[in-house]
């Protein structure tokens, strides 16, 4: 192992949760949970990346206990006595390789359209309503609404604590539920839900705080946020790092432990003027440990997935990569589309394998395990 690359393969610790290595998978739906109850093949899609040097597993999305929460065919719930026995399934496996474990929990929120399971006539709920052709297409949430969402997030929190999961991840980024909260775009809302950013965040500072009282003091949580929206690719909350700090603040107040900083590609400067990235930023303005993601062990080719029309530099290397995360301009590396075609990325990083890592394809996708 060359130095630079054992960086990769430090344990990290942050209160009771230690990390075997600084490599985190990134959460990434699958839609093979028929049922919504994750099986005897999702057990083995994730023990066999905790078994090949993964520290931490951010599961796929599973939807919190909410009827508007899921926007996907078989999705895995994380509700429901059948789901979390599943899921318990997952954890154990996990563990008996050494591994650590998050569910990702998720409401899609506007995204949802009729038809969607489980509850084909529950529409989008959002936070602003929408209306098509005279049909209610987007149920603008109230009150009542929100409370019972922010309820089902403190309860699938506590379920997971329950079955053994090493802490929670709340997605909060790409345009889903908490994002709309967020984002200008998606929230028009003239009550203290919305407003300026700091008001558009009212809905995530809630639901994080009644996480973290769910859970007590020492469960981690990671939330999960990003500028860019599935929705528009070039959308920004804030445009400073000045911005950031004040965006972050209240979050991490709340109760978050850890930030997972989306981006499509993590050698992208965040603001004018440094180099450092989102993570980097936001390490440095919070003092919480961060996640950083984006086009890790890809190539060029396959950068244009999932990112449109947008012109992309040549990809900087992992070389790149472990020279920022040896600088700590943050703390672990989120790695997605590369786990996914090759569960023992890790391990042939670590060993010096390179050649033997497989390309992505978008065949990928459809690995059941
Ligand atoms: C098939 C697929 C499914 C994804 N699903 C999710 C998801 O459920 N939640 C989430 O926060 N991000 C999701 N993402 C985004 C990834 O977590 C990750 O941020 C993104 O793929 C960039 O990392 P990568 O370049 O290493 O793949 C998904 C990405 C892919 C490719």
């Amino acid at each position: 192992m060359t130095a630079p690359v054992q960086a990769l393969f430090q344990p990290f610790r942050l209160g009771n949760l230690e990390l075997p290595t600084r490599v985190v998978m990134a959460p990434m739906t699958r839609s093979f949970s028929p049922g919504g109850v994750p099986n005897a093949q999702v057990v083995e899609y994730y023990r066999r990346r905790a078994a090949a040097g993964v520290g931490l597993i951010v599961t796929e999305g599973t939807t919190v206990g909410h009827k508007a929460a899921n926007g996907y065919p078989h999705v895995p719930r994380f509700y429901g006595a059948d789901a979390l026995a599943g899921w318990k399934q997952v954890v154990d496996a996990v563990h008996a390789e050494g591994g650590k474990i998050v569910p990702q929990l998720w409401h899609v929120g506007n995204v949802r359209k009729l038809g969607t399971e489980p509850d084909a006539s529950v529409p989008g709920y959002g936070p602003s309503e929408k209306i098509k052709d005279g049909n209610v297409v987007v149920h603008g949430m109230t009150k009542q609404d929100i409370a019972e969402v922010i309820a089902a997030f403190a309860q699938a929190a506590r379920d997971a604590q329950a079955i053994g999961m090493d802490g929670v991840e709340i997605h909060g980024a790409h345009g889903y539920l908490v994002d709309q909260f967020f984002w200008a775009g998606s929230n028009q809302r003239s009550d203290e839900y919305g407003g300026d950013l700091a008001q558009r965040s009212r809905f995530a500072i809630e639901l994080i705080q009644a996480v973290r009282a769910a859970v007590g003091p020492d469960f981690p949580i990671i939330f999960r946020f990003s500028q860019w929206k599935q929705q528009d690719y070039t959308a920004r909350l804030v445009t400073t790092a000045e911005e950031l700090g004040a965006f972050l603040k209240p979050l991490s107040d709340a109760g978050v432990d850890i930030f997972h900083c989306s981006t499509r590609r993590f050698w992208e400067p965040e603001f004018e003027g440094s180099d450092l990235n989102l993570a980097g930023w936001t390490r440095q303005l919070t003092g919480k440990p961060t996640i950083t993601v984006g086009s890790v062990g890809l190539d060029g080719e396959f950068l244009q997935f999932m990112v449109n029309t947008d012109k992309v530099a040549e990809p900087a290397s992992l070389e790149n990569l472990l020279e920022r995360l040896n600088k700590q301009e943050f703390d672990l590396v989120a790695v997605g589309r590369a786990l996914l075609v090759d569960p023992d990325w890790a391990v042939k990083v670590r060993d010096n394998r390179e050649q033997d890592i497989l390309p992505f394809s978008r065949e990928a996708l459809k690995q059941l395990v």
